[in-house]
């Protein structure tokens, strides 16, 4: 009686502990959650790119469509005189201001502007003296970099199933073939 009160209330005990391990876990999981997002810990935290502006003196940004990972810093660099980044729209909580001074502060050749996108979605930028030139740029942040999926034909059988195939046949035609000799002729040996 005693002994199996112990063993009832031991694995309550154990039950006890491991429930309570399990939570313990899930805890650290989630405080670890937090603490990434704080820390700005992004998939594309520490990688940069770098967009030209208006390289060689053409009213472009190069490129002028980027897509990067959620944290990534961009890298504008100046490549002719005259130009600025105006941001025409962006996500919702995102705060992309662009180049100081707005639409009529222009900037020359040499001068540096970065920016770290956090906020998915699609920015869209322009320099405002060239925009109607067609001087305009898109980024768009993402958490993963699609890349193209590999073209799929239809599916494909496998050798060894088609030597199966085959064999299945001549082996049921044999087994046919068997049959049919038997029957016709089983007789006459029975006989002789
Ligand atoms: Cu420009």
């Amino acid at each position: 009686m005693s002994s199996d009160e112990h063993t009832v209330s031991r694995r309550g005990f154990l039950r006890t502990a491991a429930g309570s391990a399990a939570a313990t876990g899930a805890v650290g999981t989630a405080t670890a959650q937090e603490d990434g997002e704080s820390s700005g810990d992004y998939p594309g935290s520490g990688q940069t790119e770098e967009v030209v502006v208006g390289p060689g003196g053409s009213l472009v940004f190069e490129p002028a469509e980027l897509q990067i990972l959620q944290g990534t810093t961009v890298n504008f660099v100046w490549e002719s005189d005259g130009h600025n980044i105006v941001v025409e729209s962006q996500p919702d909580g995102a705060n992309w201001e662009g180049t100081k001074g707005g639409s009529s502060a222009l900037y020359d050749t040499g001068h540096k502007y970065s920016h770290t996108f956090t906020t998915l979605g699609t920015y869209e930028y322009v320099c405002a003296p060239h925009a109607s030139a067609g001087m305009v740029g898109t980024i768009e942040v993402v958490e993963e970099i699609s890349t193209p999926a590999p073209a799929s034909g239809p599916p494909e059988i496998p050798d060894s199933a088609k030597t199966l195939g085959i064999a299945g046949i001549i082996g049921m035609g044999s087994t046919l073939g068997l049959a049919y000799f038997l029957l016709r002729f089983g007789g006459d040996y029975e006989q002789g």
